[in-house]
C-alpha cells in the first residue's frame, strides 16, 4: 500500500495510473476510521480497480468554537485498518501541504449548503467543497464515494461537481449503524457511558417516525414532534429535526413524494447528525 504526503506526488501518480487506463476510486475521511467508512472502501472497489483513501482533518470546515484540535487522529489504527481493506493508497497531506500560506480561493455552493447544518455552521460546507475540490485534483479520481450519514453534505458534493463539470462519478452509500441503530461517527468516542445511551434517542426517533409514515401518517409536523420530543426527552441539546426534500432540501409539510428526516442534537461535548430517507 502507497502512503503519498504531497500533492505533487499524488498528481504524478494519479496521471500514470490514467495513462495505465486504471480507474480510480476515491473516499475522502478525516480518518478515525471505522465500520462506515470501510463501507465506503469496499463500495469504491466496487467502482474502480484502484481505491485511494484520503484522510486530512481539513481545517477549514471546522468553526472557531467546534473541535478541530480534539478531532481524534488514528494514523497507526487508520493505515492498519486500509492494509486489512488492501487500499491500494492513502493520500494523508500534512495541513501546510493543502493550504499555502495566504491560500484565498474557495469552491462556495450556494443553495443546497444553506438550510440544515448550513444554517447552524456558518463557512462548513465552504470548506467541505473547497477540499473536496483540492482532494478531486489531487488524486484525479473517476469516482467518488461518500456517505449518506452526512446527506448534506453528498448533495453539497454533487451539486458541486455537476455545476464546475468535475469528471467524477458520485456515488452514495448507505448509513452503517451500531447494531444498537446509532448512526457510526468518528465523534461517537468523545460519548461517555450515559451520553451514548442517551444519544441512542436519535436513531429511536428516526425509526419512529419512519414506522408511523409506513403506517400511513403523512403530516411533516407529527413526524418531526415525534423526532424532537425522543432527543428532548433523553435530555439532549437538539440542534433540529426536519423533514425535507431530499433533492433540494426544501421544507415538506405534507408529504407526496419521497423525503429525507434529518436531526442534529449534541450529547455532552459530541454533535451527532443522523437522517432517514421516507418513501
Ligand atoms: P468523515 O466524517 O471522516 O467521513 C468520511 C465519509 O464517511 C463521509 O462521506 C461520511 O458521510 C462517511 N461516513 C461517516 N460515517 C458513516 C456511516 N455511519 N455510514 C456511512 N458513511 C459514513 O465527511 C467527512 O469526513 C469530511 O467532511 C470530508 C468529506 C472528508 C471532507 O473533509
Amino acid at each position: 500500500m502507497m502512503v503519498i504526503r504531497t500533492v505533487g506526488e499524488m498528481q504524478r501518480q494519479a496521471r500514470d495510473w490514467q495513462r495505465q487506463e486504471q480507474r480510480v476510486g476515491l473516499v475522502p475521511t478525516m480518518g478515525c476510521l471505522h465500520e462506515g467508512h470501510l463501507a465506503l472502501i469496499r463500495r469504491a472497489r466496487e467502482a474502480a480497480g484502484l481505491v485511494v483513501v484520503s484522510i486530512f482533518v481539513n481545517p477549514t470546515q471546522f468553526g472557531p468554537s467546534d473541535d478541530f484540535e480534539a478531532y481524534p487522529r488514528t494514523w497507526n489504527a487508520d493505515r492498519a485498518a486500509c492494509e486489512k481493506e488492501h487500499v491500494d493508497c492513502i493520500f494523508f497531506p500534512e495541513t501546510a501541504e493543502m493550504y499555502p500560506e495566504n491560500a484565498s480561493t474557495w469552491v462556495l455552493e450556494e443553495k443546497v449548503s444553506g438550510p440544515l447544518c448550513g444554517a447552524r455552521r456558518p463557512g462548513h460546507f465552504r470548506g467541505v467543497t473547497t477540499v473536496v475540490a483540492k482532494l478531486f485534483l489531487a488524486v484525479l479520481p473517476d469516482v467518488a464515494v461518500f456517505g449518506q450519514k452526512d446527506a448534506q453534505q453528498a448533495l453539497v458534493i454533487k451539486r458541486m461537481v455537476r455545476d464546475l463539470n468535475f469528471p467524477v462519478e458520485i456515488i452514495v452509500a448507505p448509513i452503517v449503524r451500531e447494531p444498537d441503530g446509532l448512526a457510526m461517527s468518528s465523534r461517537n468516542r468523545y460519548l461517555s457511558p450515559d451520553e451514548r445511551r442517551r444519544a441512542l434517542a436519535i436513531s429511536r426517533g428516526l425509526t419512529r417516525a419512519k414506522e408511523l409514515y409506513e403506517d400511513g401518517e403523512r403530516s411533516a409536523a407529527k413526524l418531526v414532534e415525534i423526532v424532537r420530543h425522543e432527543i428532548e426527552d433523553s435530555s439532549g441539546e437538539l440542534d433540529y429535526v426536519e423533514l425535507v426534500d431530499p433533492e433540494n432540501l426544501e421544507p415538506i409539510a405534507e408529504i407526496t413524494g419521497e423525503c429525507l428526516l434529518a436531526a442534529a442534537a449534541r450529547y455532552g461535548p459530541a454533535r451527532l447528525i443522523d437522517n432517514i430517507l421516507l418513501g
